[in-house]
């Protein structure tokens, strides 16, 4: 297998002192597909947020192409290649698709003395960005990127970062919102871009989105690595099992603690009235 281009070593994040992230090792593979799983308040988006520059790891190390790598912003760590694509696409709905591709990096030509923003090759290199990835349905550049489906949305993000030297492309729950049809087309957008080498770090809570492009599986239970696994180790089932085995873990401490509070405050036993 090839060297991981990003590995997570120990890493631990606080919020105060809220513990969320908790000791976790992970390696990522250029041309592959790290699918991490976890309920709602697992730590998946804290998790990505830590290699994102968006938050510091209390403790621990990011290693990008195997040297230790501190990102203070967002913007440090996509100029070294580290690519988040939000749920909604991260677009600007009142915006062109040729605008809002080039948003910040205006291609411009020279107009008598002025430079102005070349509105026919911006639309031009953006649909044939996202058409190279299977979108032939994304034909005007001119047309408003709110009258995109949400599939077609996150479609054309993802197509900006690969364009624009993405290496690695974190998704944070971007079938989350979509229907089964716009789901698969997402999906399909996530094998192209694997298919150009990129490394995809995938989230998502649903373990069949996770099962069709996945190569890799990390499971997060309350801020641990429950599992870590490669494609074909464990079936939907036990994936599934797993997953929810930390939700019936969780009920079962409350359970406990419910049961201890309500002894505390009645100290004969049941057996005892008995
Ligand atoms: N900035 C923050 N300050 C305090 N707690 C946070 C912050 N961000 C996330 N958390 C907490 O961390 C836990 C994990 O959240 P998150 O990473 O968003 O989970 P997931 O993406 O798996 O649903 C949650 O309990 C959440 O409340
Ligand atoms: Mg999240």
């Amino acid at each position: 297998m090839s060297e991981p281009i990003l590995e997570f070593r120990n890493v631990n994040k606080s919020f105060g002192p809220i513990d969320v992230l908790h000791d976790i090792s992970l390696r990522v593979h250029p041309g592959e597909v790290l699918c991490l799983l976890g309920d709602n308040g697992a730590g998946k988006s804290t998790l990505i947020k830590t290699l994102a520059g968006v938050h510091r790891p209390t403790s621990g190390q990011i290693l990008m192409d195997g040297q230790s790598v501190e990102f203070n912003s967002p913007k440090e760590a996509s100029d070294r290649g580290i690519s988040t694509v939000h749920q909604f696409g991260g677009t600007f709905p009142l915006m062109s698709i040729g605008r809002s591709f080039f948003v910040g990096v205006e291609p411009t030509k020279t107009w008598g003395l002025f430079t102005v923003y070349d509105r026919k090759r911006a639309n031009e290199i953006a649909v044939k960005a996202v058409q190279e990835f299977g979108i032939t349905r994304i034909d005007d550049g001119d047309r408003l990127v709110g009258g995109l489906s949400g599939g077609e949305r996150q479609s054309l993000a993802i197509a900006r970062a690969v364009h624009f030297g993405a290496r690695v492309l974190i998704l944070d729950e971007p079938t989350a919102a979509l229907g089964v049809k716009e789901a698969a087309h997402v999906l399909r957008i996530v094998l192209e871009a694997r298919k150009r080498g990129l490394a995809v770090i995938f989230i998502t809570h649903q373990v069949i989105h996770a099962l069709t492009v996945g190569d890799h599986f990390a499971v997060l239970i309350r801020g641990a690595l429950a599992a870590d696994f490669r494609r074909g180790e464990k079936n939907r089932d036990e994936i599934t099992d797993l997953m929810a085995g930390g939700e019936q873990m969780a009920e079962l401490e409350a359970e406990i603690e419910a049961h201890q509070r309500a002894r505390m405050g009645h100290p004969s036993s049941v057996a005892e009235l008995g």
